[in-house]
C-alpha cells in the first residue's frame, strides 16, 4: 500500500500543530496552573517544554521519518523481532483513554457554543450553577459528547481532514488573535493583578512531587508526546524536512497558547472572585462571566467557541487517528470498520466519563472518578512511560550514527547542539521521569 505523504511542508507543520494545539492549552493549562500553585507549575513546566519535551518530540520524528510506518509498525521495523512494539500498543491505548474524556470536553464545548448562538451568556451571575447542573445531567452532556464524537469520526471517514487543516492554517492565526483580545480584556478587569501576580510570582513552597508530576504531565499531553503522535505525522515527512526547527515551531506556538489562555483565564478568576483550584470547570465558569461583562461579548463568545472547537477537533483527529491506523494497518480492518468499532467503543467508555459527572461520581476507582481517573491515568501514567521508553530507543537503543542522519539529513544540514540532544535522550529524558516517578511513590 502507497503511504499518502504532506503535499507541502506547511502540511506536516499544521498537522503537528494541530493536535498539539487543543483543549490542552485552553481548557487544561489554566486550571492545571491554577490548582498547582500558579507561577512555580508555570516555571516548572516551561523547564520540562525545553530540556525533556523537546527531545523527545525530536526523538519520536527520528523514529517516524526513519521507519515511515505507524508507531506500532516503526518499532517493529527499526527492532524486529524484539518487545519494542509495545511501546506503540501502549500510545494506542493511551489515545483511546485520552479521547474517553477528551470528547467529553469537546462536547462541553459543543454546548457552550450552541449557547453563544442564543446569546445565552447575558446574566453575570450563575455560571458556576449552570457549568455543574449541566455537565451532572444524565442525557445532554452525553448527547453532546456523542456530537463531537460523530464530528471526528466523519472527519476521518469522508477523508476531509486534509480539509481540515488547511481550515485550521488560517483558524489558528484567528484563534491567537482572538485569546489574545480576550486576554487584553481580563488583564484590563478589576482585581486582574492578582491573576497576574498568582501567574508570574512564584510560590515554591507550594511545589511538591505531584504539582512536579502535573508538570510533566501536562507538558507531555499538551504536545501530544509519548503516545506516538510525532511518530505517525513525522512518517509522512520527507527526507528533506529539518526535524529540529520542526519541533521547536510547534513547542513555541503550543507554549504561546497556553500562556495566553492562562493570561485569558486567571485574572478573569481574581476579577470575578472565583478560585483558582476549581478544576476542570474554570474555563466554562470563568468565560461566561467574561462574555456577559464585555461590550460585544456575544459575538466574541461565538468567535471563540467555535474556533476552540475547531481546535479541539484536530487534536481528536489525531488521537482517533491513531487508533484506527493501528487497526487497519496491524489488524487489517478497513478503514470504515475501524472507524465503526473504535467509535462504538469511545461511545461507551465516554459516557461513563460523563456520567462520573453526575449519576456515577461515587464510583470510585483509587479514589478518582472515572473522568479523573482516565485524565490521571493517561497524563501521568501512559505518556510518561511511553516517553520513557522513546528516549531510551532513540538513545541507547538506536545507533548514534543513524540519529545524527536522520538529525542532520544525512549531512545537508549542520546541527550544532547534537551533543545536547543526544546527552538529553540519553540521560536526562529517562532519569527525570524515573526519578518523578519513584518521588511520586514516596521513595525520595
Ligand atoms: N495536545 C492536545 C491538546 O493540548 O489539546 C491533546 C492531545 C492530543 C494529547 C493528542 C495527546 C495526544 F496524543
Amino acid at each position: 500500500m502507497k503511504r499518502d505523504s504532506f503535499g507541502s511542508r506547511l502540511g506536516a507543520l499544521m498537522a503537528l500543530i494541530g493536535s498539539a494545539v487543543g483543549l490542552g492549552n485552553l481548557w487544561k493549562f489554566p486550571y492545571m496552573a491554577g490548582s498547582n500553585g500558579g507561577a512555580a507549575f508555570i516555571l516548572i513546566y516551561i523547564a520540562f517544554l525545553f530540556m525533556l519535551c523537546l527531545p523527545l518530540m525530536i526523538s519520536e520524528f527520528i523514529i517516524g521519518r526513519r521507519s515511515q510506518s505507524n508507531p506500532v509498525g516503526a518499532f517493529r521495523k527499526l527492532a524486529p523481532g524484539t518487545k519494542w512494539y509495545f511501546t506503540g500498543v501502549l500510545g494506542v491505548i493511551g489515545a483511546f483513554v485520552i479521547l474517553s474524556f477528551y470528547s467529553v470536553v469537546g462536547g462541553w464545548a459543543v454546548k457552550y457554543f450552541i449557547t453563544s448562538l442564543q446569546f445565552g451568556f447575558t446574566s453575570a451571575t450563575g455560571a458556576e450553577a449552570e457549568f455543574n447542573s449541566f455537565v451532572s445531567s444524565p442525557v445532554l452532556p452525553v448527547v453532546m459528547h456523542i456530537i463531537f464524537l460523530g464530528a471526528t469520526v466523519a472527519v476521518l471517514w469522508t477523508g476531509v481532514k486534509d480539509g481540515i487543516e488547511k481550515y485550521s492554517k488560517i483558524l489558528m492565526p484567528l484563534l491567537f488573535l482572538l485569546v489574545l483580545v480576550l486576554a487584553i480584556y481580563a488583564l484590563n478587569l478589576p482585581n486582574a493583578r492578582m491573576g497576574i501576580d498568582f501567574m508570574i510570582k512564584p510560590d515554591w513552597s507550594k511545589v511538591n512531587s505531584s504539582v512536579i508530576l502535573n508538570a510533566l504531565g501536562q507538558g507531555l499531553f499538551s504536545l501530544s508526546l509519548g503516545m506516538g503522535i510525532a511518530i505517525t505525522y513525522s512518517s509522512y515527512m520527507n527526507k528533506t524536512e529539518n526535524l529540529f526547527r520542526i519541533a521547536i515551531v510547534t513547542l513555541v506556538m503550543d507554549l504561546i497558547f497556553a500562556l495566553l489562555a492562562g493570561f485569558m483565564i486567571l485574572p478573569a478568576v481574581f476579577a470575578f472572585g472565583f478560585e483558582p483550584t476549581q478544576g476542570p470547570g474554570l474555563l466554562f465558569i470563568v468565560l461566561p462571566e467574561v462574555f456577559a461583562s464585555m461590550p460585544g461579548g456575544g459575538i466574541f463568545a461565538i468567535m471563540f467557541f467555535i474556533i476552540l472547537l475547531v481546535a479541539a477537533l484536530t487534536s481528536a483527529i489525531s488521537l482517533l487517528e491513531v487508533i484506527v491506523s493501528y487497526l487497519i494497518e496491524e489488524k487489517k480492518l478497513s478503514r470504515h470498520r475501524a472507524l465503526v468499532y473504535s467509535g462504538i467503543a469511545l461511545v461507551i467508555t465516554g459516557s461513563l466519563c460523563s456520567l462520573s459527572q453526575g449519576i456515577l461520581s461515587d464510583f470510585k476507582i483509587f479514589g478518582n472518578n472515572i473522568f479523573d481517573f482516565f485524565d490521571k491515568l493517561s497524563s501521568t501514567y501512559i505518556m510518561p512511560i511511553g516517553a520513557f521508553f522513546i528516549a531510551i530507543f532513540v538513545g541507547w537503543k538506536m545507533k548514534r550514527k543513524h540519529v545524527n542522519e536522520e538529525l542532520d539529513n544525512n549531512g545537508l544540514l549542520k546541527i550544532r547542539l547534537f551533543n545536547l540532544f543526544w546527552f538529553l535522550v540519553r540521560y536526562f529524558v529517562p532519569l527525570a521521569i524515573v526519578v518523578i516517578f519513584l518521588n511520586m511513590l514516596g521513595i525520595f
